[in-house]
């Protein structure tokens, strides 16, 4: 069952999903547990973020008779958008169960003194003429201080996408994150697997799971 938090913002709660995160939270946990574990929420999470792309029906025909189906619309477009580095986590599985999507990869990394985004990198497919059509849905599995999911969502606002066409998918968010970009975008979708308790000083999540990044990567400082 999922847990509608306000408006627009979907927690995930099953206990797949919360089976899965013990193991993610916990710090003995190896890359290889750790990746398996991540894959195994990424896909409810991806089949949650995807439920308002649009559709059609088509016929087709089983071996039996022709019957309506409902299919994506590829009048549609669907940017799937990872922040690196974090968001590859979920790139390959969102990529694999939306193929027809386009990736934008979105480089920035945090001023660990501010706090701030920096860009480094916006890598994007030419965007259709008619923006209504348009459907993004970014990745980071930590929503800590908002400050980068702000800028990432203003990045297709300013290319013309619609606010309620964005959807912000991540692992584990803070209070402070969801109020900070729901209140910035109140339209935008955030579906989430956790709502955890807060934020420490230097911006981590808490209990989070330490560094998103150094956890999937194994890049994990001594
Ligand atoms: N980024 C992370 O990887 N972890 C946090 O807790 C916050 C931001």
């Amino acid at each position: 069952m999922n847990t509608v938090l306000k408006k627009n913002v979907t927690v995930l709660n099953h206990p797949v999903i919360n089976h899965n995160l013990a193991i993610i939270r916990n710090k003995k946990t190896d890359t290889q547990n750790f990746k398996q574990a991540l894959k195994t929420i990424s896909y409810a999470l991806i089949y949650e973020a995807s439920k308002n792309i649009p559709t059609k029906t088509i016929e087709v025909e089983t071996p039996l008779m022709k019957t309506d189906c409902e299919v994506f619309d590829d009048n549609s477009q669907l940017i799937i958008a990872p922040i690196l580095r974090a968001g590859l986590g979920f790139c390959e599985t969102a990529s694999e169960i939306l193929p027809f999507a386009n990736i934008h990869h979105i480089g920035m990394y945090r001023n660990e003194e501010t706090l701030e985004p920096v860009w480094y990198y916006d890598k994007d497919k030419k965007i259709l003429e008619d923006k209504s059509r348009v459907y993004t849905i970014i990745l980071d599995p930590m929503l800590a201080t908002g400050n980068s999911a702000l800028d990432a969502v203003k990045n297709f606002i300013n290319k013309g996408v619609r606010e309620e066409n964005i959807v912000f998918m991540s692992l584990i968010s803070s209070p402070e994150g969801i109020e900070k970009l729901s209140n910035a975008y109140p339209a935008i979708r955030i579906v989430t697997a956790s709502l955890d308790k807060g934020l420490n000083s230097k911006g981590y999540i808490l209990p989070g799971l330490g560094d998103a990044g150094d956890r999937i990567f194994n890049t994990i400082p001594e």
